[in-house]
């Protein structure tokens, strides 16, 4: 059963008035992924609230359209590294200069149809819409620039899963920085199950590039060092453009429709490329070597949630997720367990996200495989039973991991496992 007076609590507790901070400490400010799945929980006991999040997100959305990864506003700038000044990005709100995983259009409409005040849902999507459909312009124009269908992306932090195996071997490319600096999740979070300096000397450089470049579009898209095609990133935009679609036909943006439904098409038509039928999975991409980069992970998946897959492909992905679960104690394992690269519970590298759970499951139903979705619905339950409201969970043990009282796993438990 679900405590949800202590799931709400959570969110209570990292309400900074506006935005949920993903947890204290650690996380000090607004992150755009967390705030979306958040949004979700605050919906089901206060609306109000919920729209809030979404508008303070979208206030610091940059005048090329993009939502910053992360907001830096309330919040103390020095508790937080790498924080505004290493960024640089000199927007009104401060932030960061890449963007995560565009789930946005997807928590809103859900929101949009499950609110009961109609009246201040219909005022807060009249405000969002327009920002919403600048966000996948961006996306589209900006990261695909060349139509391929599949919109790039320039950081392991875009992709939300920062420290995934997937990423290593691009990530090792890029040079390191030269400068000292000092973390500041080690204060917070064991030093195992957090990424490695060398890791973290690259993801650094990749900030400074970005700066030093004046974050000029046409000069990243074609230099920066590291560039991959997130099928994560594109699975999900994929499914938030069908929903934008739908939203911006309740609303009257026939002409964005129009153009979103030209997208949508066109990474249907790419998507095969990534295709793996060894394993049963869509990789992700590296750019710059040329060569898809074998890895099996959540990410990996992920077309289920996009609706990305054909049939057979999504029998097959159903297969392996079945097996995936049976393959560590919790489930599902963001790094498959057999990868030589598996570590229960460093970041990304092995341990569950609930989020991520439920993407999942969704998909998975939406192509008629229940009692797979079923699993991973009992699979999730169990790491909250287990520990509660955690940041992520240790595949083998269950165990807590990385922050505590985490808004997202709250708002995952209130918008999914306890309804
Ligand atoms: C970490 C996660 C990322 C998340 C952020 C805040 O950076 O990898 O996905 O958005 O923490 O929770």
């Amino acid at each position: 059963m679900i405590d949800v007076e202590a799931a709400r609590k959570v969110l209570r507790a990292n309400d900074r008035g506006g935005h949920t901070v993903p947890t204290d400490g650690l996380y000090p400010f607004a992150w755009s992924w967390d705030s979306a799945i958040t949004a979700l929980g605050w919906l089901t006991f206060d609306e109000a609230r919920a729209w809030d999040e979404c508008h303070t997100m979208f206030s610091g959305q940059w005048d090329n359209g993009m939502v910053p990864h992360i907001l830096f506003h309330g919040g103390n700038a020095e508790s937080y590294f790498p924080g505004p000044d290493v960024w640089g990005s000199n927007t009104a709100i401060p932030s960061s200069a890449i963007s995560q995983p565009p789930v946005w259009a997807t928590a809103i409409r859900m929101m949009a149809e499950r609110a009961q005040d109609r009246a201040l849902a219909e005022s807060a999507l009249a405000k969002l819409m327009p920002q919403l459909i600048a966000y996948h312009d961006w996306w589209y124009n900006d990261r695909d620039r060349a139509d391929t269908g599949l919109v790039r992306s320039y950081h392991p932090w875009e992709s939300g899963m920062d420290n995934s195996p997937a990423w290593d071997t691009p990530l090792m490319r890029v040079p390191e920085v030269e400068w000292e600096y000092q973390r500041r999740d080690l204060g917070h979070v064991d030093q195992d199950q957090r990424p490695h300096k060398p890791e973290y000397d690259r993801y650094l450089y990749l900030v400074d590039f970005y700066k030093k470049n004046g974050f000029d579009s046409d000069i990243i898209y074609n230099e920066c060092p590291y560039r991959v095609v997130d099928i994560g990133i594109v699975a999900i935009l994929q499914r938030a453009t069908k929903d934008l679609v739908v939203l911006c036909r309740q609303t009257g943006h026939h002409a964005a429709a129009e153009r979103m439904e030209g997208e949508i098409d066109r990474t249907q038509s790419a998507i095969d490329k990534l295709w793996s039928p060894g394993h049963r999975c869509f990789f992700n991409y590296d750019l710059v070597a040329d060569e898809p980069l074998e890895e099996v992970t959540t990410g990996t998946v992920l077309p289920l949630f996009g609706g990305l897959a054909g049939e057979q492909q999504a029998a097959d992905m159903a297969k392996l997720l079945d097996e995936w679960i049976d393959a560590s104690p919790f489930a599902v394992a963001s790094t498959h367990p057999s990868s030589p690269r598996y570590e229960p519970q460093r970041y990304w590298r092995g341990p569950i996200w609930l989020h991520i759970n439920w993407m999942l499951a969704l998909g998975l139903r939406d192509y008629g495989y229940d009692d797979v979705a079923d699993r991973v619905n009992g699979a999730t339950r169990a790491c909250v039973d287990a520990s509660g409201f955690f940041e992520y969970f240790d595949a083998e043990s269950g165990a807590g991991c990385g922050g505590g009282d985490f808004s997202w796993t709250a708002a995952v438990a209130l918008y999914w496992l306890a309804d």
